[in-house]
């Protein structure tokens, strides 16, 4: 078997910055429950001229040259989003086309919070396969595009971002060492978008009744999340024979803060040894991985030879785990 490795990472960031304070304006909210609920203080905003697959290029140019490739050496493209451009076609072959890489494969999947870590795995059986050489993977979401800005319950948790990685083979002991997925599709109605699919054409009774926008029972899925994300961490440190000392460094999908720290205490790691981005961008869904990975490789926290342990869980349900020896 090829051991797969992330070669390059990269993002794509907003600029506009919303507060906690600014959406006290908005809805009934104040800094103080979305702190204390969330660890959410501000998040990031796309404008109306920035689509997915515009985000999404930023970040894999960027994932691209830090790999030391160019656009055309990329052999494979692989999106997971909740908020493509548009239902089709899907933001791999509009990525594709921005990024003037080669006519090759491309496509989206739909995975949730767990678009990452699920493009991950198939990527290292990609590259397993043979034929392939070099992956990208980008998690990118427009979620404020979703966002019902008029529901409390959920507007003052979503942003906007996009996260690349270009997944090779290793040529030493680094790289992918254990991965796990799951998914549940019993409890799908617990985070959902009612209608603008198959089941519930748009219609103006559809738009009336607001039911394009992201809706979340909030406690059911805190609870699933809590379980699913600890049974995934688990499972990866078994499959890999390594034990929660082994671990250097976490990186957990970005949903709320309380079940970050549940994490972090299961596994004894302090927070400083937990990759926190939640504080600044919110959940962003299948980018809140990719972008805490990017950001921590960057700033040099993440160094060769360091155990990085990814987990996600997201809409479906769905849930995952990557272990990677960087
Ligand atoms: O990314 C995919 C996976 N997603 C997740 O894992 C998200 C999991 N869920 C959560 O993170 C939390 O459930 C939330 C942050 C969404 C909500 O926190 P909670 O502690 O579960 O709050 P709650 O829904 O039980 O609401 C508690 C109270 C309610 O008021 P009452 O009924 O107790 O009077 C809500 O109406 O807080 C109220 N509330 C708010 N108050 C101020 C709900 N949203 C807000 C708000 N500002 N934005």
């Amino acid at each position: 078997m090829v051991r797969s490795k992330i070669l390059g990472v990269g993002m794509g960031i907003p600029e506009r910055v919303l507060t906690n304070f600014d959406l006290e304006k908005m809805v009934d909210t104040s800094d103080e429950w979305i702190v204390q609920r969330t660890g959410i203080r501000e998040r990031r905003i796309s404008d109306t001229q920035t689509a997915s697959s515009d985000l999404a290029t930023v970040a894999s140019l960027q994932a691209i040259e830090s790999a030391g490739l160019t656009p055309q050496d990329i052999d494979l493209i692989l999106v997971g989003t909740v908020t493509p451009d548009t239902l089709f076609p899907s933001t791999a072959c509009l990525l594709q086309h921005k990024l003037g890489a080669r006519q090759v494969p491309a496509y989206d999947f739909s995975a949730g919070c767990t678009g990452f870590i699920y493009g991950l795995v198939m990527a290292e059986s990609f590259l397993n396969y043979g034929s392939y050489q070099h992956i990208l993977v980008v998690g990118v979401e427009s979620l404020s595009k979703i966002t019902d800005w008029e529901d409390r319950s959920t507007c003052v948790l979503f942003g906007d971002a996009a996260g690349a990685v270009v997944v090779g083979k290793s040529e030493d002991a680094s790289g992918i060492l254990s991965t796990y997925l799951g998914a549940d599709g019993s409890l799908g109605n617990l985070l959902y978008i009612p209608a603008g699919g198959s089941r519930l054409p748009a219609t103006q009774r559809t738009l009336d009744q607001r039911q394009h926008y992201l809706k979340m029972e909030g406690n059911e899925v805190f609870k699933a999340a809590v379980n699913a994300m600890k049974m995934s961490a688990m499972q990866a440190l078994k499959k890999a024979k390594m034990s929660k000392e082994d671990v250097d460094w976490l990186i957990p999908h970005q949903a709320n803060i309380r079940i970050i720290d549940f994490l972090a205490k299961m596994l004894k790691l302090p927070r400083e040894k937990v990759i926190v981005t939640i504080d600044k961008l919110g959940n962003t869904s299948a980018a809140s991985i990719p972008t805490a990975l990017a950001m921590a490789v960057q700033d040099g926290r993440i160094k060769p030879g360091h155990n990085v342990l990814m987990v996600a869980f997201g809409a479906g349900f769905t849930w995952g785990s990557v272990l990677v020896r960087w």
